[in-house]
């Protein structure tokens, strides 16, 4: 009996399963050959993917294309402020103004909700701003600690409202309420026009110096990282000893970034910005290090650092925690130094209003004078008044002063050979 049924059996199921395995072998090599070719997405980025840059495992990431330079580039800034910084937040708003930028503004949840409303209502009510739709006020506002790491994660959030709703600009600025710009934007857009997109101006050294002992090695909380109060950081009796995986950088706070690098710090295809922003979580100062570290240890984007903060910042010698505040006297060391933008303005105003007298041409509580906005018609509206096409700049005197900022470091022989050093 058995060994009737035996062959019977195998015949049975013998058939059915070549004939499956014959389909699903041809379904596979079939899908294999046309989905590679006719899926677009995969085509595009193999072919974005020039020598430098990173392998994306997500075949959805990839690094923005940088535009060619010579056309008119676009900034993203950051202005930020806490309790008091209304007034000077609103004027460091109008005098970076421009209709080809974007603007995030953001309050801190120390300062009172009326001051965070009026900035709202500020914005809501300017008809430019309105009409040109490129300023964002946070609403959701931060607990940003001085000195902690919630200032840098307050800075990734705003990159991350204007990666997503920002369009496609070229480079993020990080100011604060009491910085203030020495050029036009015009100046800026003209000169930068002509600049490689995926540079990064970071001032950086891999010289920690004292810092190593004060900064590398303490441990520091930050209580803006879980409480609802702002109250300073404060110290854990351990002390840590000094990465190995990566070296440690440090530099200034203030840079512009290219939008290449800010979409690898917050897109995170690499683990190399996470680790680093976990470790700076408990390092005090850590504006003053984390993108130089991430930048200096990231190999596709070392080379692409430029040595150099764009700002003009006077600090007392030695260097306090604080730079003093810039007065009268200050003005021409300002000029001299050509940089687009300097700190720290305080209460006098009588310096801001020769800035904006002298070098932006800036109407009291008025807008930059510029080819964009146009009031000589005043039966015109404001709407009507905001020529459409803005990349018709008006460059000034700043324009060549940041030219020779920029093109005096770009033409230095050594540098390609001084980054991250
Ligand atoms: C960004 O801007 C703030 C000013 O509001 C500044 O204190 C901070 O250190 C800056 N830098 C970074 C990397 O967040
Ligand atoms: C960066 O520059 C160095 C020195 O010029 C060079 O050896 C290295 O290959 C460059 N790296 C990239 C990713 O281009
Ligand atoms: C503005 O409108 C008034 C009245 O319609 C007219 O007389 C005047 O010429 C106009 N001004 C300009 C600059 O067009
Ligand atoms: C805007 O102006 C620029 C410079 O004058 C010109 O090259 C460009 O074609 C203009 N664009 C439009 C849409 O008119």
């Amino acid at each position: 009996m058995e060994t009737t049924i035996k062959p019977l059996k195998k015949k049975a199921w013998f058939l059915p399963l070549i004939l499956s395995l014959l389909t699903s072998s041809i379904l596979i090599i079939f899908s294999l050959f046309f989905t590679s070719s006719s899926n677009p997405f995969h085509q595009s980025t193999l072919k974005s993917k020039t020598h430098q840059n990173p392998v994306f495992v997500e075949s959805k990431l990839y690094i923005s294309p940088t535009k060619p330079a010579s056309s008119v580039p676009k900034l993203a800034y950051l202005i930020s402020g806490s309790s008091g910084d209304v007034e000077s937040l609103k004027r460091t708003l109008k005098a970076l103004y421009h209709p080809l930028n974007q603007y995030v503004v953001h309050l801190d949840l120390e300062s009172p909700a009326e001051e965070r409303l009026a900035l709202v209502d500020f914005v809501n009510n300017e008809a430019v701003f309105q009409e040109v739709g490129n300023v964002r006020v946070v609403t959701r506002s931060n607990l940003v600690t001085y000195r902690g790491p919630t200032m840098v994660t307050n800075t990734l959030h705003a990159a991350a409202i204007l990666l997503k709703e920002g369009g496609d600009w070229d480079w993020f600025i990080n100011l604060s309420a009491s910085d203030y710009p020495l050029v036009t934007q015009d100046d800026l857009l003209h000169t930068f026009s002509t600049v490689p997109r995926d540079l990064n101006f970071i001032e950086h050294t891999s010289d920690i110096g004292w810092k190593e002992y004060q900064r590398a090695k303490p441990v520091i909380i930050d209580p803006g990282l879980y409480s609802l109060k702002k109250s300073d950081v404060f110290w854990v009796s351990q002390k840590r000893s000094v990465p190995t995986a990566y070296k440690l950088f440090t530099g200034s706070a203030w840079m512009m970034l290219s939008r290449p690098f800010i979409e690898y710090c917050l897109w995170g295809w690499d683990n190399l910005p996470r680790i680093v922003l976990m470790y700076y979580a408990n390092f005090l100062s850590s504006p003053e290090g984390y993108f130089h570290t991430v930048i200096c240890n990231a190999e596709e984007f070392k080379n692409t650092t430029v040595n150099h903060d764009l700002h003009f910042i006077s600090w007392d010698n030695p260097p306090k925690q604080h730079p003093h505040f810039l007065s009268i006297d200050d003005y021409e060391r300002m000029v001299e130094s050509h940089a687009p933008f300097a700190r720290k303005f305080g209460e006098d105003k009588e310096l801001l209003d020769k800035i904006d007298l002298q070098l932006l041409g800036r109407e009291p509580d008025g807008f930059v004078t510029s080819n964009w906005f146009d009031r000589s018609d005043t039966n015109k509206t404001i709407a009507e008044s905001i020529v459409k096409n803005a990349t018709q700049l008006k460059p000034g005197p700043g324009a060549e002063r940041i030219k020779t900022l920029i093109g005096g470091m770009l033409s230095d022989k050594d540098f390609h050979a001084k980054h991250c050093i």
